[in-house]
């Protein structure tokens, strides 16, 4: 996907689609689906925003789980809009939403608030409230250094290749509480 990469991103990538991506997506989606499914009547059109959507891999996982969802994806990765994501697409640029107030039923925002900078976490948050006061966060805990190191590594693993920013620390139970 994308721009032409170099050998060792190309393989980067190829390896993070064998052995990670697509599980994690479907387990996540399992997830991310029976919330949705207690918080909303199903059988309706429940407008999602997948934001910082990636590949959107999880979000038609989860549509598959619930045809009534009906998902945009906004992300800041460069020429993303020229990708075929499967859904509706629009590039979030400097902070802001290009929706209007209440546009969603839900965003979710999955792995993503760990890669934005200290700063700009509220900035986006505030956005995705905007667009809707249900919001999904999903994210990871360091539990120490080594925590950390690992989750650097599976960030680089994962995300480098597509010059997604490697965060250079992760939340804290504690501090993710007090948010
Ligand atoms: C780990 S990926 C997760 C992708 C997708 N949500 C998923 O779960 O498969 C993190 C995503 O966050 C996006 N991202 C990074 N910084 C962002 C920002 N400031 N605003 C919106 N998205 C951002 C990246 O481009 C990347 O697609």
């Amino acid at each position: 996907m994308g721009k032409k990469k170099g050998k060792f991103k190309e393989m980067l990538i190829r390896l993070h689609y064998k052995y990670s991506q697509n599980n994690r997506s479907v387990i996540l989606a399992n997830h991310i689906a029976e919330i949705i499914k207690n918080e909303f009547d199903s059988s309706q059109n429940i407008r999602i925003l997948d934001f910082g959507c990636g590949d959107m891999y999880v979000a038609k996982c989860v549509h598959e789980i619930i045809p009534s969802t009906n998902w945009t994806g906004t992300d800041v990765r460069e020429n993303w809009e020229n990708e075929d994501l499967g859904y509706n697409y629009k590039k979030f640029e400097n902070n802001i939403l290009p929706f209007a107030d209440n546009s969603f039923d839900v965003v979710l925002m999955n792995d993503v608030l760990h890669h934005i900078i200290d700063e700009e976490q509220a900035l986006s948050v505030r956005e995705c409230l905007r667009a809707r006061k249900t919001i999904i966060i999903k994210d990871v805990f360091e539990k120490g250094y080594f925590s950390r190191f690992i989750l650097i590594l599976m960030d680089i693993i994962g995300n480098w290749a597509y010059n997604v920013r490697i965060p250079k620390h992760y939340f804290s139970e504690k501090i993710f509480s007090i948010l």
